[in-house]
């Protein structure tokens, strides 16, 4: 694992930028795994800021999404289709057909979760995934639990986790029990992987993910067996 630590959260987030935008420029229908979250939003109003100098075109990128709540409506303003919508999707050109997401209001959730495998097969695999990282080592929404779920699967959130999403919803009622998550195997098999993260509150995580045992109770540490992982940390 390549670990970078940047002084601002505005300096890690250029490093990613320029990551993504270097596998956008070199292959201009790459396929790109997105994350949602706090961290990602510095990249992508730096993507959005590149595409709009015209340095960076999305017309032919393809991309998939690590996850979505179960029950909440894509137009929900607390949903990851919403997120993606707000911060990216609507402000680059990327065509709506191949923005991907899985969906947390499938009726037959199994059914669901091998579709969006066989999506993610069928663009053939992901070129550069985005990752962040969750206080209890989660990654996408796997959760630490006894082993590592190999494919995309339905997953009730931690209690942890649920504490960690709240400062998104009024309350904590509102808060999704469950969620869709793309699964270990589609991360792993990511050509790239940048694992980004910010705060004093996630380096002791980080460092439990990269130096620590590999442990499906740390999701985050099995991707110390992926040959192309950059960790973009920076305290503040
Ligand atoms: C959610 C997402 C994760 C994300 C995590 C950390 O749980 N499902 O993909 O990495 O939040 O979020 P933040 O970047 O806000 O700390």
């Amino acid at each position: 694992m390549k670990y970078q630590v940047f002084d601002t959260y505005g300096q890690m987030c250029r490093r990613a930028a320029n990551l993504i935008s270097a596998q956008i420029i070199l292959k201009e229908d790459c396929v790109l795994g997105l994350a949602t979250g706090s961290t990602p939003l510095g990249i992508y109003k730096i993507l959005v800021s590149w595409y709009e100098k015209a340095d960076l075109d999305f017309a032919k990128v393809r991309t998939v999404n690590l996850d979505e709540y179960c029950g909440i409506a894509a137009d929900d303003p607390q949903s990851y289709h919403y997120f993606m919508q707000k911060h990216l999707f609507s402000k680059v050109n990327i065509k709506a057909a191949n923005a991907h997401m899985p969906n947390g209001l499938a009726a037959d959730i199994q059914a669901e979760c091998k579709r969006y495998d066989a999506l993610i097969a069928s663009l053939g695999g992901i070129d550069i995934q985005l990752l962040g990282i969750g206080h209890n080592g989660h990654i996408g929404f796997n959760e630490p639990a006894d082993v590592f779920s190999k494919d995309t699967t339905y997953v009730k959130l931690s209690e942890d986790t649920i504490r960690s999403n709240a400062r998104f919803f009024k309350a904590v009622s509102d808060i999704p029990r469950s969620a869709i998550t793309m699964g270990m195997q589609s991360i792993m098999c990511s050509r790239k992987i940048i694992l980004a993260a910010n705060g004093k509150d996630k380096e002791d995580i980080i460092h439990k993910a990269m130096e620590g045992p590999i442990t499906p109770e740390v999701p985050a540490s099995i991707l110390q067996l992926h040959p192309d992982v950059s960790v973009l940390f920076s305290k503040e």
